[in-house]
């Protein structure tokens, strides 16, 4: 095309591509620049704003190494990987949310029933429920994950007073499809502010915190892989995480009770829950692999 206009110029993009180029890579591209182009006609975007948002993307660059990836940040906090999550987890199953990148591989085995709190400080937690499938069946030999925060809203990744997978582990359910472990209640945290998402906080007024959280990944075979996380009810930021990861049926109340009797009689630590102690319920439900 030689007189490419505001009016031709996503048309001469399509037609600058090769007829043999892979239908889906031709469908997702064109679309993408299709909505550049209209973001800039519609924002009548000057120079000096796109190069601002160049240095934006330059700067996310220099920061991103093996340990820290600002460009997944930017996906994160600006709803994009909780939206690609949603379009592709529409089903009965337990909500899926984001995996957040403190998910260590390795984390020893408890069994059901097993004691993660060991001696972190902090109100004590008993987590349990069974994994089930979408007809209310338990599911036996599922594997959970778990890892969360310690008491000052740091994983053991980010705090060298954390020994390693402190508050981090796997379990596998019983023939009920049971699970249980004590654990620490999880406190807020804030994302990484340090970089070009902390400008992008500051310069919308957002605030990087994130509600408390457990993260679970559930596993079984012939099942879809579950990443998700659990949220406490009576938390400040359940209407403002900087990730979007927030799901109705996610939330849960943890419940505050001093009854010791009530305790399961399988638990690890016995009878010696610190007083008062919480106590969550919840289920997992597992959604077929082909659904
Ligand atoms: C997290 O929950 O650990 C997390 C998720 C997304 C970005 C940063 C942290
Ligand atoms: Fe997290």
């Amino acid at each position: 095309m030689k007189n490419v206009s505001i009016d031709t110029i996503t048309q001469a993009f399509v037609d600058y591509c090769a007829d043999d180029t892979d239908p889906r890579t031709m469908f997702v591209l064109t679309k993408l620049v299709e909505h550049l182009h209209a973001f800039a006609k519609e924002t009548q975007l000057t120079h000096a704003e796109w190069a601002r948002g160049l240095k934006f993307m330059t700067d996310a660059g220099k920061i991103t190494d093996d340990e820290r990836n600002e460009f997944v940040l930017i996906s994160d906090v600006t709803g994009l990987s909780s939206l690609v999550d949603m379009i592709g987890s529409q089903h009965d199953g337990t909500s899926s949310s984001v995996l957040g990148p403190f998910h260590s591989v390795g984390a020893p085995e408890l069994p059901v029933g097993g004691d993660l709190k060991k001696d972190n400080d902090g109100a004590t937690v008993l987590v349990e429920g069974v994994v089930r499938d979408t007809y209310g069946n338990p599911i036996e030999g599922a594997m959970i994950e778990l890892w969360q925060t310690a008491e000052n809203g740091l994983y053991y990744s980010q705090d060298g007073n954390q020994g390693d997978f402190n508050l981090c582990c796997s379990m596998k359910t019983g023939a009920d499809g049971r699970y249980a472990m004590t654990t620490v209640k999880p406190a807020p945290y804030k994302v990484p502010d340090d970089g070009p998402v902390g400008e992008l906080f500051r310069a919308t007024g957002r605030t990087p915190w994130r509600p408390s959280h457990l993260h679970f990944i559930v596993q079984s075979e012939g099942y879809r892989s579950l990443v998700t996380e659990v949220f406490a009810n009576d938390d400040p930021y359940l209407d403002s995480d900087a990730v979007f990861g927030v799901r109705e049926d996610l939330i849960m109340d943890y419940v505050e009770t001093h009854d010791l009797d009530a305790l399961p009689n399988d638990l690890e630590i016995g009878c010696n829950a610190t007083l008062p102690y919480f106590k969550v319920d919840f289920d997992f439900v597992l959604v077929t692999e082909n659904t």
